[in-house]
């Protein structure tokens, strides 16, 4: 496994050709394919579920790294691990018992993770991260494909690293979400962020292939 781990967003694909874009990111050197589950209450839109992630289950080489932008995730974890997931990343705004979601997610069998909106600060995790394995650092608002990122979360990514080696917890992937580029893929590995989501920046290339090997050139922090 060569770091930064790439990460392609299916919300970018092409839905009336879902097999043949699945099938194209297995061919290439994306390390998780990255679904994006939203209810339209916790964000502002609506983009699919069981139906279209067991389709793409089928077809998909890669781990499926479910991001649930969702309420009250805990009433469907069991569900997601059950659909495919190999990790589920859930958002702190969203758990009232953030600790016992985590919980479910392990005893659920899969990789556990925690995302953080704009505002909520790194040190919010401080208690649970032994129970985590991914962080995901919201470089957007969640809710949309194809947003540019906002410059403020490059110093949140190193606050995070930051925190991590201080814990001694190392092991802890640092994923980074929305607007993530060519342009500042470097800087944000060079802030500690091993994992690159990229929707729209893969799909929408020219060479998606290239583009993902690009993605990855980046140094390990
Ligand atoms: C947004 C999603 C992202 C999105 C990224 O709420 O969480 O994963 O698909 O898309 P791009 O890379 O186009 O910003
Ligand atoms: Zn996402």
């Amino acid at each position: 496994m060569t770091f930064p781990l790439i990460a392609p967003s299916l919300l970018a694909a092409d839905f009336a050709n879902l097999q043949r874009d699945v099938e194209m990111i297995n061919r290439s050197d994306a390390d998780w394919l990255h679904i994006d589950i939203m209810d339209g209450v916790f964000v502002p839109n609506i983009s699919y579920g069981f139906p279209v992630l067991e389709a793409v289950k089928k077809y998909t080489e890669k781990p499926l790294d479910v991001h649930l932008m969702i309420v009250q995730p805990e009433r469907y974890i069991e569900q997601f691990a059950r659909a495919g997931a190999a990790s589920i990343t859930v958002h702190y705004e969203a758990c009232t018992h953030l600790h016992r979601t985590l919980a479910q997610i392990k005893e659920a069998g899969c990789q556990a993770g925690v995302a953080l909106n704009m505002q909520t600060p790194v040190t919010v995790l401080e208690d649970v991260l032994d129970m985590i394995d991914l962080v995901l650092i919201m470089t957007i608002n969640p809710g949309f494909g194809g947003q540019k990122l906002i410059p403020m979360s490059v110093p949140k990514v190193r606050k995070m690293r930051r925190l991590l080696e201080e814990t001694g917890q190392t092991t802890i992937l640092i994923e980074v979400d929305g607007g993530v580029t060519l342009d500042n893929a470097g800087m944000l590995a060079e802030a500690g962020a091993n994992v690159m989501v990229a929707g729209t920046s893969v799909f929408a290339a020219k060479d998606p292939h290239e583009a993902i090997r690009q993605l990855k050139v980046h140094p390990q922090p």
